[in-house]
Order: C-alpha cells, then sequence, then structure tokens
C-alpha cells in the first residue's frame, strides 16, 4: 500500500511538481499506518470484546485510534499519528492532511483492487467493497517450496 501512495507522489512530482507533498510523511505514515491492527486484532482483545461488549464496546478502539496512541507514545511526528488516525472512516470526521488524503486513497484502491482480482479472502472486506464487483479469478501461480 505504500508503494501505492508513493507512486501518486511519484506521478505529481513528476507531472505537477509545483505540488508541495511530503514524501517522507508518506512512507512513514503507509508504513504506519495500520500500526494499532495489533490491538484490534489481539486474540485476547478480541475474546474479551465478543464476551461484553457492554463492557468497553467491539473493540473497545478500532485499529486508528490506538494506532495513533502508538504513534505518538514513541514519537513519531503528529502528521504521522494523524495518518493512523484518520487513513480510515475515522478521518471523515476531520480534514485530512495532503499526505493522509495520498495514504487514505492508496488504502481504498489497494483493497478494492485486491478484492477485485479476487487475491482477498471471504469476509475480510466489507460488504459495501463487495457489491461493486464480481472477483476475477486469479491464476494460479507456483507454490514456494517448503
Ligand atoms: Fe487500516
Amino acid at each position: 500500500m505504500t508503494r501505492l501512495a508513493l507512486a501518486s507522489v511519484d506521478y505529481f512530482a513528476d507531472v505537477y511538481p509545483e505540488a508541495v507533498i511530503d514524501r517522507d510523511v508518506v512512507i512513514c505514515g503507509g508504513l504506519c499506518h495500520d500500526v494499532g491492527k495489533a490491538w484490534e486484532c489481539d486474540p485476547e482483545n478480541q475474546k474479551r470484546w465478543k464476551a461484553d461488549a457492554s463492557l468497553v464496546g467491539r473493540p473497545s478502539l478500532r485499529h486508528p485510534v490506538y494506532g495513533a496512541y502508538i504513534c505518538l507514545t514513541v514519537g513519531l511526528p503528529e502528521s504521522v499519528a494523524h495518518i493512523a488516525a484518520c487513513h480510515s472512516p475515522e478521518g471523515d470526521n476531520v480534514k485530512r492532511s495532503l499526505e493522509c488524503i495520498i495514504v487514505h486513497e492508496a488504502d481504498v484502491a489497494w483493497w478494492k483492487i485486491s478484492a477485485a482480482s479476487g487475491l482477498t479472502r471471504d469476509g475480510t472486506i466489507p460488504d459495501h467493497f463487495a457489491k461493486m464487483f464480481e472477483p476475477r479469478k486469479p491464476r494460479e501461480m507456483p507454490r514456494a517450496a517448503e
């Protein structure tokens, strides 16, 4: 996904060099945007939330919120924490930075293209994505030696 975001940065640097885009923030934000998934996808957390969502919600914090917490805790710039917090629908409630828009759009594009290419597993994409297309069957690939 970061490479997809950087393709946009490179395109604009080439075709519209007057656009001021912070490539380093896109790289760091792209690599860190889902850092909060360690919390949201933790099996123990999921077990607790499933047992009684009335206590702290389900999940208590989605990965963008926890990701922003991690970014700020480890001293990453606010611009990167903003990308972690707002790359997802949570960002619809704020004005995203330019670099966050680039990561957000690359993330959405990555999921749509991957899903339409038949590269995602059932149940891993939201219903509103799944109804947009009929996934194409991917080509058979040789398996790596085990
Ligand atoms: Fe995400």
